[in-house]
């Protein structure tokens, strides 16, 4: 059977998000899939969600894939899995998604800030030098947007001081540095399918990457109250007591069927991201109050940049995002305050003007609509009004 979405065609709006055609494109996939479910009965934690596992890490390179039920357990699991102890010190980025920090202090660790490297909105590698204490144990990199951070020296500093390398690769499906994908570059990554992300489900959903098997298994017991066997196909009748405390963070296997159906177009829609990012690129170069666009997104066979978001800086930003909203345009500001200044850090006395590139992302950082379905006409109208707004004439 056909999906026909509802949408409103009489108004020129432009979402910030939208999935609606991308799900009529894709359904007889999904309708497959979600059919296998419906037939085997088995709603958590079975069949899909192992054979996703398989093809995530065939799509990765990843030694191992453990599906969980969202990106944040996945950090907070991961964190666990590699023998974090309470009060250990994780090195952050300043400027990222909450999760990034909240994961650490949920797992039982500290969160040590690092400010950013402003070309990459990702951690400085000289900051990280100078941010680590005896106190550290861990180094976790973010990688935001659209481009990795620069895992390279971060790896080179991490080793220096005998810190274990994560990754907070949430928002970096498809992104590879020096032939690696990204969550590959130390002892491990994660992904989110949060609906909105690059690979993205129904709801919340998340992986852990590693190539370490032993992480894995642990990971694998940690989502399932500490119980091992990878799904719930080949547990034993009577489960073993576990020595881990465990959570319940298994995934959904409607999720894992929708992703799997997705995933076959994963590559497709990356192009597609690349491709819109060149329109916005074209009609947005030269406009006056914008002071930053995101690089054109490599791709080559060991560096590949993805379009996640389409994240421009720009002077009176807030102004620009309420001109915009009038319009019926929707942007997000990603993120609108740095960490450290967030009410759940407060205990780390952090002050403004302590981690001056994070601050001013913060002040200045606007995303645009981008997603596959997103058309030309629609980029064209999003960056008429930018220039409407910037030259006082109306679009
Ligand atoms: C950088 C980053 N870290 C962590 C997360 C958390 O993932 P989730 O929303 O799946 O819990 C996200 C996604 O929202 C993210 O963008």
């Amino acid at each position: 059977m056909a999906l026909s979405l509802h949408r409103d065609s009489a108004n020129d709006s432009v979402a910030f998000f939208s999935q609606a055609a991308t799900f009529e494109r894709l359904w007889p996939l999904i309708e497959a899939r979600v059919h296998q479910v419906f037939d085997r009965g088995k709603f958590s934690h079975g069949r899909q969600v192992a054979e996703l596992e398989q093809a995530l890490a065939a799509y990765t390179g990843a030694g191992h894939v453990v599906g969980v039920n969202s990106g944040t357990d996945a950090l907070v699991l991961l964190l666990r899995a590699c023998g974090l102890r309470p009060g250990d010190g994780v090195l952050v980025p300043a400027y990222s998604f909450v999760a990034t920090a909240s994961s650490v202090v949920l797992a039982g660790g500290r969160p040590q800030f690092v400010d950013i490297d402003p070309a990459r909105h990702a951690m400085d590698p000289a900051a990280l030098e100078a941010a680590v204490t005896p106190a550290s144990r861990f180094v976790m990199p973010a990688h935001l947007f659209s481009r990795m951070a620069d895992t390279a020296a971060l790896a080179a500093v991490a080793d220096r001081h005998g810190l274990i390398l994560l990754e907070d690769s949430a928002e970096a499906i498809g992104m590879r540095r020096g032939g690696l994908h990204a969550g590959l570059h130390g002892a491990g990554g994660v992904l989110s399918f949060f609906p909105s992300k690059t690979l993205g489900a129904l709801g919340d959903a998340g992986a852990v990457l590693t190539d370490d098997p032993e992480v894995a298994e642990r990971v694998a017991a940690l989502r399932h109250h500490g119980r091992p066997g990878r799904t719930l196909d080949d547990f034993p009748a009577i489960a073993t007591p576990s020595a881990l405390p465990g959570v319940n963070s298994k995934m959904d296997d409607l999720q894992a069927a929708v992703l799997l159906a997705k995933l076959t177009r994963l590559d497709a829609d990356i192009a597609r991201r690349a491709a819109l990012g060149a329109a916005y690129r074209r009609r947005l170069t030269g406009v006056p109050g914008i002071t930053r666009l995101p690089p054109a997104p490599a791709h080559g066979p060991d560096s590949s940049d993805v379009l996640y978001v389409y994240l421009i800086e720009a002077e009176r930003r807030d102004a620009l995002a309420d001109h915009l909203a009038r319009r019926g345009i929707g942007t997000e500001v990603y993120y609108p305050l740095p960490l450290p200044l967030q009410p759940a850090f407060a205990s780390l006395g952090h002050r403004p003007g302590d981690f001056p590139h994070a601050e001013a992302a913060s002040a200045r950082a606007l995303a645009l609509p981008l997603y596959p379905d997103l058309t030309e006409d629609q980029v064209d109208r999003v960056c008429a009004e930018i220039r409407a707004f910037r030259t006082g004439r109306p679009s």
